[in-house]
């Protein structure tokens, strides 16, 4: 009896390797204004986890710089195909943006110097916008953090999160989601579940990043404690009793350790509906070196603030629409590239409505600008929103205040990326000539 008593104690460790975060981009770049940094996108050794990777890695180097800084970053493509990169949730200049278009790829063997300020503290990502759904399954990611130095130092790590083998090139009308909730998961590029050693009495800043082509996560652990969404720090902290991270979707939280450790596990959430069969898969536990009371909560510097009053008026609609069985996807009717470009006036705030009438859920993620979201299905929510990439359930109608002060002509898409592979993605148009193409 006794050795099968420690082989359960020991059982649900017993696969759980090690988790660190993805090692940092070295900055190349001595002046403290600059951080410049490299990328080479490049295929993997046969028997590598992932098809692609930056730097020889999946995820790829996380980049950091500070609000205030210039950030550039010079990517080489040694892959045989064209890519881009897109700054998913930053403020670029239109010609940075990694989307083509306007504009060419980078082609292979071509390089590219991406520059641009970093104006908004908060946990962004970078991904191929070129054959995106199968760059980005082949691994081509990695996690920007913008600093705000008026935020405290604490310890940190960086948690990348990602299915295998979404995309399937023989697939012409591929069934997106159903029968697939058994995907494995994959955590900093090593299979679930990992471990983590955190020192009892520390807190930890957990910058979370789902960065699978379709699967959702649907997070829970003991004391959950949101501190950011997509933008940067929330308006005060939240303590959701679960965190669903849709494609592209991230999100930061503080964890503090105590005495004791807990599991960090997600439920079983499909783009078919939410909630799905099935028990909660374990994906980090959280070990205790140390036990030590647990701190009190972080000073986070919470900016507050309200939300902004939903108007009767709508100067945009989106209508999100299509189904598994075409793999037919469409915004307003319209398949991508054949698409209306709507337009609005540089320095607005247009109010966007965008409708899921389709059975299954879609991330709706804009480019280049930010959002306030104003309501869902009439109800506006408890604090001030501003993030951009927002999850829209069957039938939700979502309510945004875009800021359009960034000139350019910017994608507005599903994150599921073979949604927006088979059409799920227009574009939308701000400069000063509003009423000239
Ligand atoms: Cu992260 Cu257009 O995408
Ligand atoms: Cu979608």
């Amino acid at each position: 009896m006794r050795w099968l008593a420690a082989a359960l104690l020991v059982a649900p460790f017993a696969h759980a390797e090690p988790v660190a975060s993805p090692p940092e981009a070295p900055d190349l770049e001595p002046d403290p204004g600059v951080v410049h940094v490299r990328l080479t996108a490049a295929e993997r050794p046969d028997g590598a986890p992932f098809l692609y990777g930056y730097e020889g890695m999946t995820p790829g180097p996380t980049i950091r710089g500070r609000v205030g800084q210039m950030l550039v970053v010079e990517l080489t493509n040694a892959l045989d195909t064209p890519t881009t990169i897109h700054w998913h949730g930053m403020k670029v200049p239109f010609v940075m943006d990694g989307a083509t278009w306007r504009g060419d790829p980078v082609g292979p063997g071509e390089s590219f110097l991406y520059t641009f300020p970093l104006e908004h503290a908060g946990t962004f990502w970078y991904h191929p916008h070129f054959d995106t759904d199968r760059q980005v399954d082949g691994g081509l990611y990695g996690v920007l953090v913008v600093e705000d130095p008026a935020e405290p130092a604490t310890d940190e790590l960086v948690l990348v999160f990602d299915t295998e083998g979404e995309y399937d090139p023989r697939d012409e009308h591929p069934d997106h989601g159903h029968g697939h909730l058994g995907r494995r998961w994959r955590i900093n590029g090593q299979a679930a579940p990992v471990e983590y050693r955190a020192r009892g009495g520390s807190a930890t800043r957990v910058r979370l990043l789902n960065a699978s082509n379709v699967d959702y996560l649907a997070l829970r652990w003991p004391d959950l404690r949101q501190i950011a969404g997509g933008q940067g720090l929330l308006p005060a902290a939240q303590g959701p009793e679960r965190l669903v991270l849709a494609p592209g979707q991230r999100a930061e939280v503080e964890w503090r350790v105590g005495e004791s450790g807990f599991t960090v596990t997600t439920d079983r959430y499909s783009l078919n509906g939410g909630d799905a069969h099935g028990d909660p898969v374990d994906l980090v536990e959280v070990l205790v070196d140390a036990p030590a009371p647990a701190p009190p909560p972080v000073a986070w510097p919470f900016p507050g603030g309200v939300v902004s009053p939903d108007p009767p008026y709508t100067d945009i609609v989106y209508a999100f629409a299509g189904s598994d069985r075409t793999g037919d996807w469409r915004i307003n009717g319209e398949r991508f590239p054949d698409i209306t470009v709507e337009r609005v006036r540089l320095g607005s705030t247009p109010i966007v409505e965008v409708r899921n009438l389709s059975p299954t859920e879609h991330p709706f993620h804009l480019h280049g600008l930010r959002f306030e979201v104003l309501s869902v299905n009439g109800v506006p929510p408890a604090a001030r929103t501003v993030d951009d990439t927002w999850n829209l359930r069957v039938r939700d109608r979502l309510r945004l205040r875009v800021e359009a002060d960034n000139p350019g002509e910017w994608m507005a898409h599903c994150h599921i990326l073979p949604h927006a592979h088979h059409g799920m993605m227009t574009v939308l148009r701000v400069a000063d000539d509003v009423d000239n193409p």
